[in-house]
């Protein structure tokens, strides 16, 4: 049996294997952000398919400007709450643990339920179009530069957030900062014109990613696991490239480690890309590089790879996105030795909604 099949015991917490669901968007909670049924069965089905990890869609944190997509789940409101505890309740019965992933949207905003006005690290906006399959948004809405208090407002809201995970039960928390959402448009040169304590230096890009890796920390205690999500690239401009190169992402690595975080999850469009604008590295190599973290890799993860990735990073968890679109038991089966389909991203069509995909499933079952 592969490496990648063993069960592994990744920061203290026993799996059936290093297999993660990759974080995935689908944009079908009710209006006011309260998962739902749909949503349960689809979380439980890549459970009962065999991925030892399950990571949610990103997951808004407060009620006023995380929110990024109509239908995007949060954890702020109780009724939000106890809907996630019904689904890890599912996850958990099915054999597999369950991360949610917390996300600010920032400047990345297509709808939100609470407020029309974006906020962003400067009043820049993404590069690109909007996804029309997240909206119908058609040109990004310019966002207000965040004051110190707009900062403190995300802070809390992503700490409060954490904690409300912790009491629906999740395994864990996974901070989003990669793919262009708020704390990535800090990081970012692209987004962040700032010339305060929050702009300029990489320090100081790196100062909210900090400061929201210890609130986190400090809300839910020790021995929870914190993880956060970390790329160059963001959904539009998947090429963007940090001016400090593979020095300045091992600094955010080691910077998020210091801070509180056990856990980070680097993600590009190839796990193994060498993409920095110096030296020879992957984003992965680079993180593995950096002692006292553990890992997920993300990007490109195939039925024809994961055993050479396995073998290549020992330990990790391997997250999952397009494949396990295409074959919700993606890992049972690989262990069963069946043929595993390509993505038609038609099921995605014209929205990426859970009923969207079910139809499509429905009009292709032959
Ligand atoms: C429909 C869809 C929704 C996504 N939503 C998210 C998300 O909510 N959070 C996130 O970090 N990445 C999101 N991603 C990116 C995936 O997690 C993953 O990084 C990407 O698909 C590349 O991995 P893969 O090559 O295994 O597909 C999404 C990707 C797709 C296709």
């Amino acid at each position: 049996m592969s490496d990648a099949m063993q069960p592994v015991s990744f920061h203290s917490i026993e799996m059936p294997n290093r297999f993660a669901l990759a974080p995935m968007t689908r944009t079908s909670a009710e209006v006011d952000g309260t998962p739902n049924t749909l949503m349960a069965d689809h979380y439980e089905g890549y459970a009962k398919g065999g991925f030892g990890l399950v990571i949610t869609e990103g997951t808004y944190t407060d009620d006023k400007a995380s929110q990024g997509y109509a239908n995007q789940p949060g954890i702020v409101s109780d009724s939000q709450v106890e809907a996630w505890t019904t689904i890890v309740n599912r996850v958990h019965a099915a054999g597999s643990k369950i991360f949610v992933q917390l996300m600010h949207a920032g400047a990345q905003f297509q709808a939100n339920h609470y407020t029309d006005q974006p906020i962003g690290p400067s009043d820049v906006v993404p590069k690109g179009a909007p996804l029309s399959f997240y909206g119908d948004q058609t040109a990004w809405q310019t966002p207000s530069t965040m004051t110190e208090a707009d900062i403190q407002t995300a802070i809390d809201g992503f700490a409060q957030s954490a904690a409300n995970a912790k009491a629906a039960g999740f395994d864990g928390i996974e901070i989003h900062g990669a793919n262009g959402y708020l704390l990535n448009q800090f990081l970012s040169t692209h987004f962040n014109r700032r010339d305060d304590n929050y702009g300029g230096s990489l320090e100081n890009r790196l100062r909210l990613v900090v400061e929201v890796v210890h609130a986190i920390r400090k809300a839910v205690g020790d021995g929870y696991p914190v993880g956060i999500r970390l790329s160059q690239g963001t959904v539009t401009d998947p090429d963007y490239q940090l001016p400090e190169g593979a020095a300045g992402f091992r600094r955010i690595v080691e910077a998020v480690r210091d801070a509180g975080a056990d856990v980070v999850h680097t993600t590009d469009g190839d796990v193994n890309r060498k993409h920095f604008t110096d030296g020879d590295q992957s984003l992965a190599s680079v993180a593995a590089d950096v002692q006292g973290i553990d890992l997920i890799l993300n990007g490109g993860i195939t039925e024809t790879n994961y055993q050479e990735v396995a073998n290549q990073f020992p330990g990790v968890l391997l997250a999952v996105g397009k494949k396990a679109l295409a074959n919700p038991d993606f890992v049972q089966r690989l262990k069963d030795g069946k043929e595993i389909a390509e993505i038609d991203f038609g099921m995605l069509q014209p929205k990426a909604t859970i009923t969207n995909e079910l139809a499509w499933r429905k009009r292709n079952a032959a």
